[in-house]
């Protein structure tokens, strides 16, 4: 009883600094920043959850740049369950989440990429939407790396130069 007294007692004259600081509530101005407003504009690149996205055209150029960028996002956002090499056994597949059918198959191959940026939008069956993670231009460069990760695993020695051949062993 003396100790719940000495308790009391102690924190009755000291006040925490979080429990007495000003507080701005919701829509209230605030002097101390620097447009007097204490909402904060979304930083560049948020996405909305909500709201569909404006539609944004495809790249003209594809470049080595936007291809490592479409990579970078794929690792990411999609080879968790589709694999690195889009094969569909990605380790949330092998966790036991359905297994998708491989990017690199018959089907997807002959796709026009349009449906790899659809997919990102508005999800395929058992695949739910990436449209609050991958920003549009992202799911392009995204349907370009399918594109690219298509052409490496379906592409006959025939096809490539003839340096691209050499460097390989391929002496014809
Ligand atoms: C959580 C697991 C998961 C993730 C992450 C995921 N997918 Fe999928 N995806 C699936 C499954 C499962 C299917 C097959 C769905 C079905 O047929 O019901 C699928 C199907 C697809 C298809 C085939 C659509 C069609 O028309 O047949 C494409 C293309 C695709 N995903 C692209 C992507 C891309 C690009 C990403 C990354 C932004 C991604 N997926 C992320 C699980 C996933």
């Amino acid at each position: 009883m003396a100790c719940a007294v000495v308790l009391c007692a102690v924190g009755a004259c000291k006040k925490q600094d979080m429990y007495t600081q000003r507080v701005i509530r919701q829509w209230d101005s605030d002097p101390a920043s620097a447009d007097g407003s204490s909402v904060r504009p979304p930083v560049a690149g948020t996405l909305a959850l909500q709201l569909p996205d404006a539609p944004v055209s495809p790249p003209r150029v594809i470049t080595a740049a936007l291809l490592a960028r479409g990579q970078a996002r794929f690792d990411i956002y999609c080879a968790p369950c589709h694999g690195a090499s889009g094969n569909g056994l990605g380790m949330i597949v092998q966790r036991g989440f359905p297994q998708p059918p491989d990017l690199a198959g018959e089907n997807l191959r002959h796709a026009p990429v349009q449906v790899f940026y659809d997919t990102i939008t508005n999800g395929h069956g058992a695949m739910y939407s990436y449209a609050a993670r991958v920003a549009p231009a992202d799911r392009w460069a995204i349907a370009a790396y399918i594109r690219a990760l298509q052409m490496s695993q379906a592409s006959v020695l025939a096809s490539l130069p003839a340096t691209d051949r050499a460097a390989l062993g391929d002496t014809p």
